[in-house]
């Protein structure tokens, strides 16, 4: 039995499966990745993007970056890798949970229902004064920088800079589903940045079977359980034949 056809009957019988995503699953949506070759930190100094100190020294600019993603992510669409792991998460009810780094929304938009943000959402606004979170105004009608509709207060994105904490409660969550699957499921990230990049670890030291899908390799490569060497779209299409395979 090779490689992808033991992935498949792992995933078929597993219970408890936890899911990592990173940028490269939103890729074939039109949304750039990171440190691909042509990743957004190529174009964009993050030092002057995404961190507290980039947004305190000129939150315009800031504000007008994260506006232009915003319209992006809106006009892209989720594509059929986000569309599997909806099915995943509809054949195995609560014991799928899907840990994501993106802050495209894309799976929630999908369908995903079970999903935790590590890093936030560039569809929301949250207030600096008094921490209210708030949808931004559709693109037509948003010139940043929103203000909070509870008390008037300027809003920043709602996203995680480098160097802030995770959402309260996120990584737990994180934590406690890949300490307890059965399958371990990373798609699409270099696994550069943490506390993220530990999630795939965690699995496998508690016994997890380790299924990485990536057309690069990553340092979570050489522990995987199988490695698809492929895009997210061919990778959960060639996955979930599994759960079209008539029963022996
Ligand atoms: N399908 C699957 N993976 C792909 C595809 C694809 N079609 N195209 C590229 N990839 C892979 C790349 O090989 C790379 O390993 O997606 C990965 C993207 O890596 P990054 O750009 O580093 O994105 P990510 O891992 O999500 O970054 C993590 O870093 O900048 C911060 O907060 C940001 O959440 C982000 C975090």
């Amino acid at each position: 039995m090779n490689d992808l056809d033991a992935a498949r009957q792992r995933l078929k019988s597993a219970h408890r499966v936890a899911v990592l995503t990173g940028a490269g699953i939103s890729k074939p949506s039109g949304i750039p990745t990171f440190r691909d070759a042509a990743g957004l930190w190529k174009d964009f100094d993050l030092e002057e993007y995404a961190t507290p100190g980039a947004y305190a020294k000129n939150p315009q600019k800031v504000w007008e970056w994260y506006a232009w993603r915003y319209k992006n992510v809106l006009e892209a669409r989720p594509n059929p890798a986000h569309e599997g792991l909806v099915r995943l998460e509809e054949s195995l009810g609560e014991g799928f949970v899907l840990v994501t780094q993106n802050v495209d929304g894309l799976h929630r938009r999908a369908g995903s229902r079970r999903v935790v943000e590590l890093h936030g959402n560039i569809t929301q606004g949250r207030c600096e004064r008094c921490g209210e979170r708030f949808p931004l105004p559709a693109p037509q009608d948003f010139t940043p920088p929103p203000h909070c509709p509870a008390c008037g207060a300027r809003g920043r994105p709602d996203v995680v800079w480098f160097g802030e904490l995770l959402p309260e409660g996120a990584f737990d969550r994180a934590l406690e589903a890949f300490a307890a699957c059965e399958v371990a499921l990373v798609i699409g990230t270099s696994g550069e940045v943490e506390p993220a990049a530990s999630l795939g670890r965690v699995a496998y030291h508690s016994g997890a079977y380790l299924i990485e899908i990536n057309p690069e390799s990553t340092p979570l490569s050489p522990i995987a359980d199988c490695s698809l060497r492929m895009g997210a779209v061919e990778g959960m299409e060639a996955l979930m034949q599994a759960f079209r395979l008539k029963e022996p």
